[in-house]
């Protein structure tokens, strides 16, 4: 059984099909892509697995659960993170205030233990520093811990939106084009970490990226978008070189020339 399995989803906004009859399957340990040209229906389709939208027809599961019985404020529950295109945070807060934020599916007590500041909120209480203090760590975030996002630079506020999403300790990450606007610098720890995250975390990766580079270096497999239909799936390889995909990325003229996208 796969981990995520969409089976026959369409979404459709008004006249425009968004997403086309698409099905794909994550394997648990994956490091999957989804690309495919401004406008493909990537982001649409990590909307319809977080619940936000609900799709004309198809299914969605997770783990064998049915995602589509699930409200959108359950699907954490279920161990799914995601990080946003537009990078969601608590601008005003912490970066650790808002790393505490990615605990929240994990909170147990309830208000009033901890009006009364019972020993169980007390032992929650330091699981979550614990949990928070392990992501700080790993993506080294230790200079900025007591920073306000406002005043952090957007290469900083990528990671720490990777942080609140790992410190929900997920098993699956779905990333929004996660190296977009990063220096190569950058980019580059940001391949190290979704190495580091599958290998040594065991969590599940779905990333949407145009950057190719990257998709080649940390991808196991891409499956292509173009009009919210499935164009090619593969390698990164096989997917760079297929002539759907050049066509759909670079007009009919570059497949008679054997391109390749980059
Ligand atoms: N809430 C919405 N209402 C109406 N149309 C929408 C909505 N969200 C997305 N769309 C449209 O659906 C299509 C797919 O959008 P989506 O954001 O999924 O593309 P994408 O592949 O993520 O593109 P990009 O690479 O630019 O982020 C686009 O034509 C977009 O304009
Ligand atoms: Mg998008």
């Amino acid at each position: 059984m796969s981990l995520l399995e969409l089976d026959s989803v369409t979404l459709k906004f008004g006249g425009l099909t968004a997403v086309n009859d698409l099905s794909m399957s994550v394997e648990e340990g994956q490091v999957f892509a989804l690309v495919g040209p401004n406008g493909a229906g990537k982001s649409t389709v990590f909307n319809l697995i977080s619940r936000f939208y609900t799709p004309v027809t198809g299914s969605i599961r997770f783990d064998g659960k049915d995602v589509l019985k699930m409200a959108p404020h359950e699907v954490p529950n279920l161990g799914i993170a995601r990080t946003f295109q537009n990078i969601e945070l608590f601008h005003q807060a912490t970066v650790l205030q808002n790393l505490l934020v990615g605990r929240h599916r994990h909170r147990k007590t309830n208000m009033i233990a901890q009006m009364l500041h019972l020993p169980s909120v007390r032992a929650e209480e330091r699981e979550h520093r614990h949990a928070v203090e392990e992501v700080i760590d790993f993506l080294d975030l230790q200079p900025y811990r007591n920073s306000r996002i406002a005043g952090l630079p957007y290469g900083v506020r990528k990671v720490v939106e990777l942080g609140r999403a790992l410190a929900s300790k997920p098993r699956l990450l779905l990333l929004d084009e996660p190296a977009s606007g990063l220096s190569v610098e950058e980019t580059q720890n940001m391949r190290w970490w979704i190495d580091d995250i599958r290998r040594h975390m065991g969590i599940t990766v779905l990333m949407v990226e145009h950057d190719m580079g990257l998709v080649g270096k940390v991808c196991d497999r891409v499956l292509a978008l173009a009009d919210g239909a499935k164009l090619a799936e593969g390698t990164p390889a096989e997917v760079q070189s297929h002539p759907k995909v050049i066509e759909a990325y670079l007009g009919t003229n570059a497949v008679s020339k054997g391109g390749k996208v980059a």
